[in-house]
């Protein structure tokens, strides 16, 4: 099974970035562990810091993707040309937040992709990705 996780703006930092948040562990580090969890499934990644990038690839692998792990992060809660873009595609789409959302400033609660997701997982630290990667793969079987 295909499986590919996008992160968004600023998402580049993560183990650099507010640790006391996003925790000290770098994405490239994390996906290396997701692999030897996962070996069957092939995880791809992409990161980028522009809207118009994140929604290319959605369109992109959209089509042929057995599932999208998409933290958006701050384009989250301001984007509706990415809640398009995630309607549009026939795969599906899991919401991913390393940090609680909901017990932050106001303004992360609001999601305009979560409507088009096939579900949202925030708050559980990196584990989010693994327990998103879980559901694509126990689905595909
Ligand atoms: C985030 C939460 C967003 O509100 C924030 O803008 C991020 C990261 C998270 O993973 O907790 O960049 O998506």
């Amino acid at each position: 099974m295909k499986i590919l996780i996008i992160n968004g703006p600023n998402l580049n930092l993560l183990g650099r970035r507010e640790p006391g948040i996003y925790g000290s562990k770098s994405f490239e580090d994390y996906l290396s562990e997701l692999r030897m969890i996962f070996p069957e499934t092939d995880i791809s990644f992409f990161q980028s810091n522009h809207e118009g990038a994140i929604i290319d690839k959605l369109h992109e692998a959209g089509f042929s993707a057995g599932g999208i792990v998409l933290n958006a992060g701050a384009l989250t809660h301001t984007s509706i040309a990415l809640a398009d873009a995630v309607a549009a595609i026939p795969a599906p789409v899991i919401e991913v937040h390393i940090s609680n959302v909901h017990a932050r400033e106001e303004f992360r609660r609001h999601s305009f992709i979560a409507p088009k997701c096939a579900g949202s997982i925030t708050g559980l630290g990196l584990d989010g990705y693994r327990l998103a990667l879980s559901y694509f793969i126990g689905r595909g079987r």
